[in-house]
């Protein structure tokens, strides 16, 4: 099916316009304030940057809190049952705020809201929420921020079937040499576990050009480090007239001249090329890490997640990674406690993590969700057991990374500096592979490249000295 590319973003200038003059009459001309918190992703974080976009183009500064807030908006995470609590929590404890300060806009977005059982329960029991959108509506903010302050009712705007790729909304970025490049929107994959499917819609790319074009841009604006983002970033181009693969996307994004580093997330075992590792290998700009999200170590558990490959092709990508890119950065998302995952099938997990030497590891313990097939399966393992595995684990991937940056000792990396660390008086940056450094040097040096020499391993961080 071919997804739609749509640039209408011309179309919410008028609102823009007419927000601005209600917020301007209402401040008698001082700026609005909005707070904007996101939970979850890094997909999430870039929808949030692109709403700030707006909200800036509609005449708005930002604030950290509250209290001085024109506009309260939560950006949403519905991928685990604890990052919905906590939205829960967060929003509750806006009631009196909106009591007394009755002009105040409080809204909500994100995958949470693209769940029919929850914006019903945002609905019905948190009335003080004017406004709530899913991820599929983010392209007509200002359409949907002006009737929420106009129309005296509440807007519930949601939906996910919208299968269109919407440019050309502006953006405000968090970073000043970090940047997020969303290659494509939604997940095909359904994961028995996983409620994105449902929450961000079907599969859909953008287009090739428009993706290099900003990729450019974002160099030429002095951007260090680009992120292409995406479910399943492996899949890119399906359903693009024109057909390219995320290989040959990353390849021509590797051609532009400049000092930069790329990198990307997620990848999907089912998907990695040889081609793309290829590539990695070849090029000048991308980080020889891989992210690649294994789940479970037992071929059971897999087809029970509908992961669509088992131990051995896995095993197989990642010897194809280590032998092609030269120490090979490998990173995994693993799911402890699945529906049904018995001992044997933990001691896989277990097993696997040790065969490949991962350098870092995010480890979920499952939670179900409300709508997937998951959700209907037999789960008699306690919640006590399934701590008891997380915990294993944990310390069998502990000892593990504190020998990989143990073995980076003497080396020099290149890395990326970040920040001060204020406490400790360290500058902090990352390798390629992603592993944080800590050295000492000047401040200046934030946002560039520096070569650190590797003088000591704590556990998963590096100690270094900036090398000439
Ligand atoms: N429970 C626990 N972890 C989950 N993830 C996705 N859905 C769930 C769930 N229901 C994890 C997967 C995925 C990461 C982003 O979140 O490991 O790769
Ligand atoms: Fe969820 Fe699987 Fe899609 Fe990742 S690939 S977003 S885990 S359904």
């Amino acid at each position: 099916m071919i997804r739609e590319v749509i640039y209408d973003y011309d179309k919410q200038l008028e609102y823009i316009n007419l927000s601005r003059e209600i917020m301007d009459i209402r401040k008698r001309g001082e700026k609005p304030l909005a707070f904007i918190h996101t939970y979850g992703c890094q997909q999430n974080v870039a929808d949030g940057e692109r709403i700030k976009g707006m909200l800036e183009q509609m005449g708005f500064d930002f604030t950290d809190t509250v209290d001085d807030a024109d506009f309260i908006l939560f950006n949403t995470c519905a991928v685990r049952e604890h990052a919905e609590d906590r939205v829960f929590g967060n929003v509750g404890a806006l009631k009196t705020l909106k009591r007394r300060h009755p002009s105040i806009l409080i809204a909500l977005c994100g995958c949470m809201m693209e769940q029919e059982h929850i914006a019903n329960k945002i609905y019905k029991s948190f009335p003080f929420v004017g406004l709530v959108f899913g991820t599929h509506a983010i392209h007509k903010f200002p359409d949907m921020f002006y009737h929420s302050i106009t129309g005296g009712k509440r807007v519930f705007e949601r939906g996910n079937d919208d299968l269109a790729v919407h440019e050309g909304i502006p953006v405000k970025r968090d970073g000043s040499f970090k940047a997020w490049l969303s290659i494509m929107y939604g997940c095909d994959n359904f994961c028995s576990y996983c409620i994105v499917p449902y929450t961000r819609g079907r599969e859909r790319s953008r287009r090739f050009e428009d993706i290099v074009a900003e990729a450019k841009e974002l160099v030429a604006n002095g951007y260090k480090e680009i992120t292409l983002l995406g479910q399943n970033v492996n899949s890119y181009g399906k359903g693009l007239e024109e057909k390219h693969t995320f290989a040959e996307l990353i390849k021509e994004i590797d051609n532009i001249e400049g000092d930069f580093l790329i990198r990307f997330m997620t990848s999907h075992p089912k998907d990695c090329s040889k081609e793309l590792i290829d590539v990695i290998a070849q090029s000048k700009h991308i980080s020889k890490h891989l992210h690649l999200p294994f789940q479970s170590g037992s071929d059971r558990i897999l087809k029970e997640m509908n992961r669509r490959y088992d131990r051995e092709k896995y095993l197989d990508i990642v010897n194809y990674a280590k032998e092609k890119i030269e120490d090979v950065s490998l990173t995994s998302d693993i799911i402890v406690g699945f529906p049904g995952e018995t001992e044997e099938d933990f001691e896989q997990t277990i097993s696997l993590v040790k065969e490949v030497g991962f350098t870092s590891l995010f480890t979920f313990i499952y939670s179900k969700r409300v709508g997937t097939p998951a959700a209907e399966m037999e789960d008699p393992t306690t919640d006590e057991e399934k701590s008891r595995r997380f915990t294993r684990l944990l310390k069998v991937q502990e000892e593990i990374a504190s020998q990989r940056c143990a073995s980076m000792v003497d080396s020099i990396q290149r890395v990326l500096v970040e920040s001060m660390n204020e406490k400790k008086g360290m500058l902090s940056g990352r390798t390629s592979g992603n592993i944080i450094v800590e050295f000492d040097g000047s401040e200046d040096l934030i946002g560039s490249f520096a070569n650190v020499k590797i003088t000591k391993a704590r556990n998963w961080i590096l100690q270094g000295e900036l090398a000439q």
